[in-house]
């Protein structure tokens, strides 16, 4: 094997490459990216970047001189059009790569609201690329109305900077409650209040009917009827997975590119790797759309495509910073029936802990709790169940549960 050829220049994608190299591929090695920057960390573009306080260079991965040292040739603003899978060769413009092994990296769009209801206006952004928060920060100004769209992770973030710069912000959910698709109702709750005493008018249950402005964006008109005036507009709505590519190649898609459990698509040659790939995980398929599963899940797919033959096995965990609270997520809660919630050290911060039948732990959410945090991964990576009783009485030794 001679060529292999990444296409996806963002977390995954950089993973894969140096993975491979670190193990001692010697062929030649192409990361292609649509971003025409090299590949760079996407969790501070809602959090300190926003804010102002991260210089640029800071975000990238790696600087220009690894990819030169390890020979690897970065192509950064070149977009994909087709791979020729009979002929092994990616098509991107005038440009071909053939390629022995390929690795689809291509990681997830956001969802944007319709051109229809002002989707398109200017002034309305996604929090998605170094290019979309470089065009909002001129706008986060003190004073200036902020409408944050979605109250999930992307939404909650941006709230949280943008009330921090000194606007005036009003976050709608379309969902009964913020952060519906990945927390406890109660941690639903212990946010809800941290971003009210911060000041941000918090809508649940309220969606958009449209955003209006001539021009640029002014305002909008919420699902109740309700006008809201606006000065710019953050979209948090959740994100697709990018598989145009992968379907218009003919590779199975299935809610992402369908992969076995060692991240091979369809296609025996085409391997997939972070956002964009659905794996299968306890009898159904899943994504996992955090940095975490694409770094560990791009390391497993490099090895295996240089023959080491390994499932993976994701261990997932996600974080979230929002004014001073720190989010810990571990584990995956889907399918649960209980959730036992624990109060943090000086009831400053509080953990929601989630089980499935009602004694086997599935996921831990804890809020500046890194102790209960630290032992409900550990438990869950042991695959150990704490009972719940023992969780949520506050005299109990958390530690002395690993012991257990
Ligand atoms: P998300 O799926 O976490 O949240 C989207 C929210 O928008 C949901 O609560 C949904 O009910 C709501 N929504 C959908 N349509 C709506 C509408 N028309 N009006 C009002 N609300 C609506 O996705 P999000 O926050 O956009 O994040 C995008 C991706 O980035 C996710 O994969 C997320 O995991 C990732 N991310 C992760 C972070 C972290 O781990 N700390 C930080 C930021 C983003």
């Amino acid at each position: 094997m001679d060529d292999i050829v990444v296409i996806g220049a963002g977390q995954a994608g950089a993973t894969l490459v140096a993975t491979l190299r670190r193990d001692g591929f010697a062929g030649k090695i192409t990361l292609i990216g649509e971003e025409p920057v090299l590949p760079y960390e996407r969790p501070p573009l809602s959090k300190a970047y926003l804010l102002g306080e991260m210089a640029r260079e800071r975000l990238y991965l790696r600087p220009a001189a690894f990819y030169a040292d390890n020979d690897v040739e970065v192509i950064t603003g070149l977009r994909v059009d087709t791979i020729d899978r009979g002929g092994k060769v990616v098509i991107a413009g005038d440009r071909q790569f053939p390629y022995d092994k390929l690795a689809l990296c291509t990681g997830s769009v956001p969802r944007r609201l319709p051109e229809a209801i002002g989707g398109a206006l200017p002034g309305v952004f996604t929090v998605r690329t170094l290019a979309d928060v470089d065009a909002m920060a001129p706008l986060m100004r003190p004073d200036a109305r902020a409408l944050v769209v979605g109250g999930g992770y992307i939404g909650l973030e941006a709230a949280a900077v943008a009330s921090k710069i000194g606007m005036r912000v009003t976050l709608v959910e379309m969902a009964d409650r913020i952060l519906s698709r990945v927390a406890a109702p109660e941690t639903s709750d212990y946010f809800r209040a941290l971003h009210r005493r911060h000041g941000v008018d918090i809508r649940e249950g309220t969606g958009l009917q449209e955003l209006t402005g001539e021009d640029r964006v002014t305002g909008a008109v919420l699902s109740h009827g309700e006008t809201l005036a606006a000065d710019v507009v953050i979209v948090g709505i959740g994100i697709s997975p990018a598989t145009a590519l992968a379907e218009a190649s003919e590779i199975v898609v299935e809610n992402g590119i369908r992969t076995d459990a060692q991240g091979r698509t369809s296609d025996p040659d085409i391997w997939a790797a972070g956002d964009c790939a659905s794996l299968p995980y306890r009898g159904r398929r899943i994504r996992l759309e955090s940095v975490q599963n694409a770094i560990d899940q791009a390391e497993c797919v490099a090895r295996n495509m240089l023959g080491a033959g390994q499932d993976y096995v994701p261990y997932p965990w996600f974080w979230s910073d929002q004014y001073d609270c720190k989010l810990q997520i571990a584990g995956l809660s889907a399918g649960h029936d209980r959730i036992v919630t624990r109060e943090g050290p000086e009831g400053s911060g509080q953990t929601a802990f989630w089980y499935y039948r009602g004694d086997t732990l599935l996921a831990v959410d804890a809020m500046n709790d890194a102790r209960s945090y630290m032992v409900g991964k550990r438990l869950l990576e042991a695959g150990r169940s704490p009972d719940p009783a023992a969780v949520a009485d506050p005299d109990t030794d958390l530690k002395a549960l690993l012991k257990g």
